[in-house]
């Protein structure tokens, strides 16, 4: 697991507040359950035959013997707070976002990690295909806000839950007579989960023979999916059918996407996937509610975007307040504190440092002005400002500071 230092913990809480700021846009409300739950919330919601359960769960009991585990994903969790806490129960929909910190044992590598940041939405109570398509331009607004502009939806259905199991065993069939073709992995998941053997790097030429999900599909299926095709289309999103597109959650039934980019090399790299859901409450022990959503990888979006020009950039503050000696230390706080209530980002600087130094450092940590206050401007209640790009300074009084400092920084900003 990583630190981040301020530049990428400035980076992503600008990906998380982007995020929420669509997501309002879109009238979603926010939801922030615990990061510990049940460890069986997932093995059921997720699946216990999936790769996330299986091997990449963090699980544990607690002192009071209870099993628990650090989510590895935010949609169950999402769906089991929103329940029990009684949203949806009128039977109107629940519009959902989130963000936080997920785990997942994975070998770590760049763009996988085994603490890493999702955003999500999830929207509860609503079984129209508008939902997923309204879902899925949420989630494409959100790229595009973080910079991302040539992403791209790949889509499928994976039909019903009974069309999926009858498609598995058409699958077993289509492998039985090449077992001893797969990788140990595609051997192992063939009996409990033959669909990830579609969208496995290894055996890939083999699953281009396979037969398609789209087979399985009765007409409800394929009305349901062309209608979220035309609601895209509409929404002028681009987007691809990809039949071998099935995710590697279980929860999903008809609706799933990933949002990929050329620059992650597609399968099992997306920026972010999602899908509905329409079964998962019921396995969970929840009344019946309908649901669709997805989640993006914070830690993905910053690979792609060239350009975080919202957020600080982990800079230090854009005004340093130097005393000249360590005798005008308090006057250097009280400026500061005089100039930090005109609503401006300051620091004081009363170290025993130079000077020259303190000019120097203030210089490299990008501030654009310095305040200087040395014996003579203590004696005059006054203080030298200096613009650090173009070194101009003049003597201020102190009761002027905060205006002219304000009016200093909105002028080098409008030029
Ligand atoms: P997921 O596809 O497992 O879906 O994860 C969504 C995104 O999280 C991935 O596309 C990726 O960007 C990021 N991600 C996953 N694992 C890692 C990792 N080890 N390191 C860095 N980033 C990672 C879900 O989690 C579902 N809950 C999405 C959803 C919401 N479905 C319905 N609603």
């Amino acid at each position: 697991m990583r630190d981040l230092l301020p530049e990428a913990a400035a980076a992503e809480a600008w990906v998380i507040e982007t995020h929420g700021r669509v997501a309002g846009l879109f009238g979603y409300l926010p939801i922030a359950p615990p990061i510990v739950e049940y460890a069986e919330l997932f093995e059921r919601g997720v699946g216990t035959g999936t790769d996330i359960v299986e091997k990449e769960m963090y699980a544990f009991d607690d002192r009071g013997g209870r099993r628990l585990a650090l989510r590895p994903e935010g949609t169950a969790g999402v769906l089991r707070a929103a329940r029990t806490g009684g949203l949806c129960d009128d039977g109107s929909a629940a519009r959902l976002f989130y963000s936080g910190p997920m785990f997942r044992y994975d070998r770590p590598q760049a763009g996988r990690y085994r603490q890493f940041s999702q955003v999500g939405a999830e929207y509860l109570g609503e079984t129209s295909p508008h939902a997923d398509a309204e879902i899925i331009e949420l989630g494409f607004q959100v790229i595009r806000a973080i910079g991302i502009e040539d992403a791209h939806v790949e889509l499928n259905s994976l039909g019903s839950a009974a069309e999926r199991q009858d498609y598995r065993n058409r699958l077993r069939e289509f492998y039985a007579a090449h077992v001893n073709e797969l990788c140990a992995d595609c051997q192992r998941r063939l009996d409990d989960n033959p669909l990830r053997l579609l969208d496995c790097k290894k055996d890939a030429e083999l699953a281009s023979h396979a037969p398609l999900l789209s087979s399985a599909w009765s007409s409800e299926s394929r009305d349901y999916f062309e209608a979220v095709c035309s609601s895209l289309s509409d929404a002028n999103i681009s987007f691809r059918h990809n039949e071998r597109l099935v995710r590697g959650l279980d929860y999903y039934a008809h609706t799933a996407f990933e949002y990929w980019h050329s620059s992650l090399g597609g399968a099992q790299n997306a920026l972010g996937g999602g899908g509905r859901y329409d079964g998962l409450a019921e396995v969970l022990g929840l009344p019946p509610t309908g649901g669709v959503g997805y989640a993006l990888g914070v830690e993905r979006l910053l690979m792609v975007t060239a350009d975080t020009h919202g957020a600080p950039g982990g800079r230090g503050a854009e005004v340093v307040v130097c005393s000249v000696s360590t005798a005008e230390g308090s006057a250097a706080l009280a400026l500061a504190r005089r100039i930090r209530s005109a609503g401006i980002a300051v620091e004081a600087d009363a170290s025993r440092r130079k000077l020259d130094g303190k000019l120097r450092s203030a210089h490299r940590h990008q501030a654009r002005i310095a305040v200087i206050v040395g014996e003579s401007e203590v004696a005059t209640t006054t203080a030298v400002v200096r613009n650090l790009g173009t070194r101009e300074q003049r003597t201020v009084p102190w009761d002027e500071l905060g205006a002219t400092i304000a009016h200093e920084l909105h002028q080098e900003k409008s030029l």
